[in-house]
């Protein structure tokens, strides 16, 4: 593993997926151990689907107890139903809910067919407080810089809320879904979620990721990129695969 420092940020550039999802489990089997009552915040996504499956396996091996712990989902596609292979809903509930046999209200999602979506939002928001905030939060990067759906110029101090998906976003999700699926519009954590979490962790891989990760490690920090919150944030680190690091 390679390490580098910006700022006080670690970067971390893995040889490969493997060592990435190794190192990303890890963090999080610290969490749920050093804090039973862990507020955990997960992205969706290709990235991180290795890390979910070792963690999984971990909590069984060890018989690590979550009896405590919260699982959030970083965000979802409005107007999905559940069901849909392609909702972040059953993503978590096929890679983390059913394999560990968590009770739903373990982890929070969202309702992506509710009649009021702002109340979905008003709630999640609740919930996170009540429970004293986020204590570690996963994300990806999406390939214009989003984080959740954060889209390039979304606000560094918003809570959760709706949002109008942008082309970019619209036309990458679509790998997500069986058939070709209208996603104009997703829910989301805000920025000041991320920002207030405990510790944040961007992770990324892939060739196809070096271009945005490169921008957000060495572009003006600004909320035309979002991702570069995390040079903001105070514990964060960024963790890569070689190839996502490929042109740093
Ligand atoms: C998606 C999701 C994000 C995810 C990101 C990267 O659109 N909204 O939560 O982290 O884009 O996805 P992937 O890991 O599949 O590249």
């Amino acid at each position: 593993m390679q390490l580098l420092k910006l700022n006080k940020m670690e970067v971390g550039i893995y040889p490969g997926v493997e060592e990435l999802a190794q190192r990303v489990s890890d963090e999080m089997i610290q969490q749920v151990i050093g804090k039973k009552s862990s507020v955990i915040c997960l992205a969706s996504g290709d990235t991180p689907k290795r890390a979910y499956e070792i963690f999984v396996q971990t909590i069984i091996n060890q018989s690590v107890s979550l009896a405590e712990v919260l699982f959030v989902g970083l965000d979802e596609w409005l107007g999905i139903d559940q069901t849909n292979t392609g909702s972040c809903y059953s993503f978590f509930e096929e890679r983390i809910v059913k394999p560990l046999g968590l009770p739903e209200d373990q982890f929070a999602r969202f309702d992506a067919l509710a009649t009021d979506s702002r109340e979905q939002c008003f709630a999640m928001d609740r919930l996170i407080e009540s429970r004293g905030g986020i204590d570690l939060m996963i994300v990806g990067i999406g390939m214009n810089g989003h984080i959740g759906f954060n889209e390039p110029g979304s606000s560094w101090t918003s809570a959760t809320h709706v949002v109008s998906l942008d082309e970019t976003t619209q036309t990458v999700g679509q790998k997500y879904f069986q058939q070709k699926t209208e996603v104009s519009k997703g829910i989301t954590l805000g920025l000041g979620q991320v920002m207030t979490s405990r510790k944040l962790i961007l992770m990324a891989s892939g060739e196809r990721k070096a271009g945005i990760i490169q921008k957000t490690l060495q572009w003006p920090i600004s909320e035309d990129l979002p991702a570069t919150i995390v040079r903001r944030h105070p514990q964060s680190m960024v963790l890569l695969d070689r190839q996502a690091a490929g042109m740093l």
